[in-house]
């Protein structure tokens, strides 16, 4: 491997702690068959997914990232007030507005913090990770908090075979740094959107096009609204096409990398994507069948796992990998320094 790590000015950032909280609420297969026609056979073989967690009545995103947040400077070992940055992937806030950053800010007690939410479907995590790493090296920042989560069953219609079975709730949050002389950290991002992939993935009610209206709430324009098939043909292609170009433009191929942690949407789109990486099953990380798709949530999430079962050590090579409604996609390459 011959790894030429591209020029940024001033200073890298890094990954220095990871935090990630699910709720322990469990929707499975068995449970979806009773709601609408379907089969556990069906969902395993067309998507991987066995069980999705489901957020409490009366919680919303804010206190899932709180929690993952929480955990994320315990394993770090610093106070909320050492945060200087909060920024926050999510396409399902707690409401319209405060954002789901101030939200955070408040309940953490980061009394010092800034921040904002990225709105960018499925790769809002990997979206919000570029701009914290920018504040990094740019100098502005020397401490970043970085969640992605989402409550996605608060938007599912669970008359709807062909989304409710797809969906699920988790959050995961990340602290970004300075690197120490001899780390990398991150090397390189490819981010793409394409607005006019909008029409096959949105929650259309709610907004300012068509505000709550006992209509609106009629029309079930609350819930996703998604063309499967559409969303699968770009994941297959877009994923592909950006995670290739981020290693290829750094002189790696997948057999360089420790791990490839995918957005899980879809297990047939991560295989799709670890085919065309060249990259061996054991190197992919895979935990859909506990979590479904939880959006921002999926990548910390798939962290952890590959963390909890051994994959994931410092110095590796990792390559996120993400798509979403948008449609958004995104690829990061770094190296893990924890
Ligand atoms: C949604 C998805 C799983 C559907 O799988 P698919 O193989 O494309 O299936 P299709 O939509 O072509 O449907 C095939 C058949 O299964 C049926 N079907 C759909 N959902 C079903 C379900 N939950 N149970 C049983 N049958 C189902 C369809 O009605 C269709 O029946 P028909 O042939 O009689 O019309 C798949 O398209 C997908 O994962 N898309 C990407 C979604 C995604 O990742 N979204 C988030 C992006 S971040």
């Amino acid at each position: 491997m011959s790894l030429t790590v591209r020029p940024v000015m001033g200073r890298r950032a890094k990954i220095s702690a990871l935090g990630t909280y699910v709720p322990p609420d469990v929707i499975t297969n068995q449970d979806l068959e009773k709601m609408v026609e379907t089969s556990d056979q069906w969902i395993t073989e067309r998507t991987g997914i066995k069980t999705r967690h489901k957020l409490a009545a009366g919680l919303g995103v804010s206190d899932m990232c709180t929690e993952a947040a929480k955990r994320c400077l315990a394993a770090r070992g610093i106070p909320a007030s050492d945060v200087e940055a909060i920024l926050v992937g999510t396409v399902t806030p707690d409401m319209m507005y405060p954002s789901t950053a101030c939200l955070v800010q408040d309940k953490i007690g980061a009394a010092g913090a800034w921040g904002f939410d990225v709105s960018a479907g499925c790769s809002g995590f990997v979206f919000a990770l570029q701009a914290g790493a920018k504040f990094i090296e740019s100098g502005a920042h020397n401490m970043v908090l970085i969640c992605g989560a989402d409550a996605n069953t608060r938007m599912t219609d669970y008359t709807d075979r062909t989304t409710c079975v797809l969906f699920g709730d988790g959050a995961g949050a990340v602290l970004l740094e300075p690197c120490e002389p001899g780390e990398i950290g991150f090397i390189d991002f490819v981010h793409e959107v394409d607005g006019s992939g909008g029409v096959s993935l949105n929650m259309p009610g709610g907004g300012s096009l068509n505000p709550s209206t006992h209509e609106t709430v009629d029309k079930k324009m609350h819930y996703i609204h998604q063309d499967g098939p559409a969303v699968f043909k770009f994941a297959v292609r877009k994923m592909a096409e950006t995670t290739v170009k981020v290693l290829e433009r750094n002189g790696l191929t997948g057999a360089d990398l420790g791990c490839f942690i995918p957005h899980q949407a879809n297990k047939r789109i991560i295989t799709a994507t670890a085919d065309r990486l060249g990259m061996p099953e054991d190197r992919v990380i895979i935990n859909i069948e506990k979590y479904g798709n939880t959006s921002s949530g999926s990548i910390p999430l798939a962290m952890q796992s590959a963390l909890d079962e051994g994959k994931l050590k410092k110095n590796d090579l990792v390559l996120l990998g993400a798509m979403g409604a948008g449609f958004t996609v995104g690829a990061a390459l770094l190296r893990w320094e924890i």
